[in-house]
């Protein structure tokens, strides 16, 4: 029997140990013996849950069990699940989390130490849920130089525009499923802002480029100012708004961005609805893949974390080669100011301005929307570009085209 712990019994934690229960011989056939949840630790009491038992609440009970050898971090936040990671680690023990904060923050570090300590720090649900993309770009496409990662990577912002754009629902109540679905974090700025999808974005980006770039300050807009506009703008050209994760290299240098995009219907990830992430990547060998899935949500992102943790206990005899990050220099990063892509317009006028603007913008689409207005798609150029192009024109709004 090999014997883990569990480190935070919320949505997450708890669809673990609900994984680990119900496809107990499956994983034990994988693993080549049963895996026993020895420990949960949380603030919490859970006396009415089967495993209420085998709750602790001090971290040195799990750290000071040599039978012990691995650890699953779902606490979320950045602490103390970094102190417990690195503890863990330093005490020899594996680790598997679904925490993008603390991967996005102290993944080089957190990497390092656990090549120091000879043990694996895995991380499959940080981003997309239960899709497998960590492994895929890690392993799957190791002999491909990747050229770009895009996609849909918070369920809970793409539930929300998803239930606005289909049902017309308010943001508010949308919001409020999507946290009754668990699909949300605790603090749900994190998913609205975009800084969910930032830390995500990064660890891609990492993946990808091989350099961390610093969640907390790169291009980042969320969907709080997403309006009827761009649902009526996004209608007229065939496609929709979708809160977008793009990550490429321009000259060499990394950019990593989230923002709303156009994404017209011939891109598969504007199909991605509801909860589902859609990540695009594209190889130079391969072409493009899409990995798409629940993003979010109790026993997807927990099924990631138990791929994890069979990964890691069926490959016992081995030593794992982790990822090899730095943290990216201010020379070794860009940010969207570079990035040369098409732009959608939503423009207030007469059709003659609109005639003006589809030159200006060497657009190739323009088209009226109700209430006196025009949506063009420009050719390919800088946001800068762009707005300069249509500076003596009432821009309504404007927003990158993902192609
Ligand atoms: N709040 C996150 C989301 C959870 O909605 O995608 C999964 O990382």
């Amino acid at each position: 029997m090999i014997h883990i712990a569990i480190l935070g019994f919320g949505v997450v934690g708890s669809g673990s140990a609900e994984v680990l229960t119900q496809n107990r011989e499956l994983i034990a056939k994988h693993c080549g013996e049963e895996v026993n949840i020895k420990y949960i630790l949380d603030l919490r009491e859970f006396p009415d849950h089967p495993l209420g038992e085998r709750v602790v609440h001090d971290i040195r009970v799990i750290l000071d069990d040599p039978e012990v050898a691995l650890v699953a971090e779902m606490m979320g936040g950045a602490h103390p699940a970094y102190d417990f990671t690195r503890a863990a680690i330093e005490a020899g023990k594996h680790v598997v989390t679904s925490n993008k904060e603390v991967v996005a923050t102290f993944g080089v570090e957190l990497l390092k130490l656990a090549r120091k300590h000879h043990v694996s720090y895995l991380f499959e649900a940080s981003v997309g849920g239960g899709i497998p993309i960590i492994r895929p770009l890690q392993t799957d496409l190791a002999s491909n130089q990747i050229l770009s990662v895009s996609g849909i990577l918070n369920g809970t912002t793409n539930f929300i525009l998803t239930k606005m754009e289909r049902e017309g629902a308010d943001f508010a109540s949308a919001l409020k499923e999507a946290q009754a679905n668990g699909y949300a974090e605790a603090n749900p700025a994190a998913d609205v802002e975009g800084l969910d999808a930032a830390r995500k974005i990064v660890i891609l980006a990492a993946l990808a480029f091989g350099v961390l770039l610093d969640p907390n300050k790169i291009s980042t807009t969320g969907i709080t100012g997403i309006t009827k506009d761009h649902t009526a703008a996004a209608r007229a050209l065939g496609g929709a708004v979708k809160l977008i994760g793009h990550t490429r290299t321009v000259d060499g240098k990394v950019l990593a961005m989230v923002s709303p995009f156009f994404v017209p219907s011939q891109n598969p990830v504007s199909h991605v609805d509801g909860v589902f992430n859609g990540i695009l990547v594209d190889a130079n060998m391969l072409g493009r893949a899409l990995f798409y899935g629940a993003g979010a949500g109790k026993l997807p992102t927990a099924s990631a974390v138990v791929a994890d943790i069979i990964d890691i206990l069926s490959h016992r005899a081995e030593e794992r080669s982790l990822p090899q990050w730095r943290t990216a220099t201010a020379e070794e990063q860009t940010d969207a100011s570079v990035l040369v892509c098409r732009h959608l317009f939503l423009i207030e006028g007469c059709a003659k301005c609109a005639d003006k603007a589809t030159k200006a913008l060497r657009a190739e689409a323009c088209v009226g929307v109700e209430g006196g207005r025009y949506a063009l798609i420009s050719a390919p150029m800088t946001a800068k570009e762009a707005r300069d192009a249509l500076s003596e024109l009432t821009v309504v709004l404007t927003v990158p085209v993902l192609d």
